[in-house]
């Protein structure tokens, strides 16, 4: 069972700004200090740059940068050399699709949906532009989701592309992924899974999802910003071409060619990004001292709390019920969702309102944004009635006009 009180001292914001009634995490989770700790140890103890120096300084940088690949490895399941750091998933996924620009053909097609964030959505509508390959959105039910089912309609001999959120930023909806991607698998198509809003949130176990490809930020599960991760298979990811060319990535250079090493170093040209891998394995360490199943437990019965007192407010509408992450996405009739929330800041409640990098989605539900107040750790009931309250509040005054 979760402590508000005690998580909270976790989180140095709430000491700093003890106002603060934070529903905003779908788009940023708020920052741990074991990690903060940790970014500044790097910072003020080592600093040097890793994998090149013949001093103890680089060693025990490389040694760290190293130990956090392990960190999420052992996170998600995976081996440590299918473990690439990058600047977070929408990098990942341009990564990935920028790669294919040189495989996939015309005729081919890349299985997406109108769920999905536009990171996992434009490299794929990009690359489907360069190559004359086609996207095909998979049919959503009338609630938004999409199912094994839909996917089979779409799924064919052409399919060589599967590229899906596996939760909706904006509905919250959990994607049937280890069913498609077997059925994908049948076709011989790859799996390239958009893991950002549950990577913060469940047991990514990528051995037992099955997928090719995956990406998550470490912004959104209390690490820092600037720092994601690619996982690939191993073999796939051997096989790919490097995604950028520089330093650490290459073997042996001639005059008019070069070989280049083997994943991850092949993917991470350059100097990486030390701090946020160092950071990002010290939040995963967070994770995991409270566990999967607190956390879930935590989160859902705000997300039930709460949604049941949103329900009771005339003029609502949920478009998202029965979300399996703790996010409530809703309007509230005639009002604009940006007047609602600047005005819930002035309560000091933070929620986002917009169409939430997700136009797509917007488009489905007939609106041109939404409001979303999203759920963690750090979250109470007081923060519940509080953004309740606030909402009444709102909703009264814009209805005086
Ligand atoms: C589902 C989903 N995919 C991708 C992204 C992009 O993540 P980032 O901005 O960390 O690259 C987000 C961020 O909101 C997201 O929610």
């Amino acid at each position: 069972m979760i402590d508000v009180d005690s998580i909270r001292k976790d989180f140095p914001v709430y000491s700093k700004q003890p106002q603060i009634i934070y529903l905003d995490s779908a788009a940023s989770s708020l920052k741990v200090k074991s990690m903060i700790d940790q970014v500044d140890h790097y910072y003020h103890t080592l600093g040097v740059n890793v994998h090149r120096g013949a001093y103890d300084l680089a060693y025990v940088t490389t040694k760290l940068y190293e130990d956090a690949r392990k960190t999420v490895a052992n996170f998600i399941h995976s081996k440590e050399e299918e473990i690439i750091f990058t600047r977070g998933t929408t990098s990942s996924l341009n990564m990935i699709a920028g790669s294919y620009r040189d495989i996939l053909k015309p005729g081919d097609e890349i299985i997406t949906s109108e769920l999905e964030h536009h990171s996992s959505l434009l490299p794929w509508m990009i690359t489907a532009q360069k190559t004359g390959a086609k996207l095909v959105y998979i049919p959503l039910t009338t609630t938004g989701r999409i199912t094994v089912e839909n996917f089979l309609a779409v799924l064919s001999n052409h399919t060589k592309v599967v590229a899906l959120t596996h939760v909706s930023n904006v509905l919250g909806f959990l994607t049937p992924i280890v069913e498609i991607t077997k059925l994908a698998h049948e076709k011989q198509a790859i799996v390239i899974l958009d893991a950002a809003q549950s990577a913060p949130h469940m047991k990514l176990d990528v051995e037992a999802l099955g997928v090719d490809y995956m990406a998550f930020s470490g912004h959104k599960m209390f690490g820092p910003s600037g720092v994601g991760v690619l996982f690939g298979k191993e073999a796939l990811l051997n096989k790919l071409e490097p995604f950028e060319y520089g330093g650490e990535m290459v073997d042996e250079v001639y005059k008019d060619h070069a070989t280049f090493k083997d994943a991850p170093l092949r993917f991470e040209a350059g100097t990486p990004v030390i701090s946020g891998a160092i950071g990002l394995a010290a939040a995963i360490r967070y994770i995991e001292s409270i566990g999967f199943y607190a956390m879930h437990e935590h989160t859902e019965a705000l997300h039930q709390y709460a949604l049941v007192k949103l329900k009771a407010v005339k003029g609502v509408t949920i478009y998202n019920q029965s979300a399996e992450n703790p996010v409530i996405t809703f309007n509230i009739d005639g009002i604009h969702p940006h007047d609602i929330a600047t005005m819930l800041d002035q309560y000091h409640v933070s929620v986002r309102a917009g169409h939430h990098c997700a136009q797509l989605v917007s488009k489905f539900l007939g609106v041109s944004s939404t409001l979303r107040a999203s759920f963690h750790i750090y979250n109470n009931r007081a923060d519940c009635d509080t953004f309740i309250e606030s909402i009444i509040t709102a909703k009264n005054f814009f209805e005086g006009f």
